[in-house]
């Protein structure tokens, strides 16, 4: 009988095939019902107590190299099937190539506007306190200009809270640093606002301080036409007076537009005339608070809502598309 087996064995090692119905017949030869293995099996209840042990460890040994057998052959038939199925010579799909947001396109602009006359960028985080968003900024508690800037709290008593303008950073940055300062810092920010195609509770900032000796407003008037010039092409600027707690004197900015076309007319509402931000000389009580000499610096500071003008540029209507992630939206900007 051992013979027999080793004999076996062997068949089963050296056995192989690509055929469906070969490999059946051999399952069938070794582990049909009336297959070898089953009379193998009878024939061990007749073996002397003395070789069982032997005996049974080869017979074993046969049925796994035979079971192993027949799943390698099963599994590689399995694979031949796939390879006959498909058609592996035809072109793969083509990997997505993602785009930047029209958000980071303009932010990136703006940065490079003002890097060429010496802005750094700078960086603030999200989540502030109550100095840095408002107090430090000469709103104290109370001050009626809180109310614009309604936004989420996270914490009461200290105040903990999601910052309502990248105004913060400008605390942040001149706590740390000495002037002269020339930074720009943009980012994201929060107000709780009802959600509608001009506003959103979530929107990007970006903001401007320079502070030096002698920084005047003419150097202010002076710096946001360079910009607009680079940004829209357009020179022509007026500085129309209005109020921020942490400038003073205080200015909205407006470019004018032209009015050329039926858009232009719509989007300036038949003035000629589009508001792009809010700006100013920063005030005294500002700088006292974060340790500068007012008596020995001054300077200027600004900010401007980046979706505004992505919205300008572009000409789109609605500021919700900015967080909608639909591709066919984000697609249109892939060659920028
Ligand atoms: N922080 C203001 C806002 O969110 C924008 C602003 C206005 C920033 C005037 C400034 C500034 O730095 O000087 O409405």
């Amino acid at each position: 009988m051992l013979e027999n087996i080793a004999a076996l064995l062997e068949e089963v090692n050296q056995f192989s095939s690509s055929n469906k119905d070969e490999i059946e017949k051999f399952r069938l030869k070794f582990n049909g019902k009336k297959g070898i293995l089953n009379d193998l099996f009878e024939e061990f209840k007749k073996v002397p107590n003395e070789h069982k042990k032997e005996a049974g460890q080869k017979v074993n040994a046969l049925k796994q190299s035979f079971q192993q057998k027949l799943d390698n052959l099963k599994n590689s038939t399995k694979t031949e099937q796939i390879f006959e199925k498909e058609d592996f010579t035809k072109p793969g799909f083509p990997l997505e190539l993602g785009t930047r947001h029209p958000i980071s396109l303009v932010k990136n602009r703006i940065i490079d506007i003002f890097k060429s006359i010496g802005f750094a960028v700078a960086d603030g985080p999200e989540i502030e306190d109550d100095w840095h968003n408002f107090t430090a900024l000469n709103l104290p508690e109370y001050h009626p200009a809180r109310d614009m800037q309604d936004t989420f709290f996270i914490e009461k008593d200290p105040d903990v809270l999601l910052r309502t303008h990248t105004s913060s950073v400008q605390i942040r940055y001149m706590e740390e640093n000495e002037p002269p300062i020339r930074i720009l810092a943009p980012g994201r920010v929060f107000r709780n606002e009802a959600i509608s195609s001009r506003s959103h509770c979530i929107f990007h900032q970006i903001e401007g301080l320079y502070i030096d000796k002698n920084v005047s407003y003419a150097d202010l008037k002076q710096t946001l036409q360079f910009f607009t010039t680079e940004l829209f092409g357009k020179s022509k600027i007026r500085l129309r007076p209005s109020y921020f707690p942490f400038t003073e004197p205080s200015a909205e900015v407006d470019v004018y537009w032209g009015l050329n076309s039926e858009t232009d007319y719509r989007i300036t509402k038949g003035t000629g005339w589009l508001e792009i931000m809010g700006c100013g000389m920063v005030d005294p009580a500002v700088l006292q608070n974060v340790n500068i000499n007012p008596d020995e610096f001054s300077g200027f500071a600004f900010g401007m809502g980046i979706e505004r003008i992505v919205m300008l540029l572009h000409q789109m209507g609605d500021i919700r598309m900015f967080f909608e992630n639909d591709k066919r939206m984000l697609e249109q900007f892939k060659s920028l």
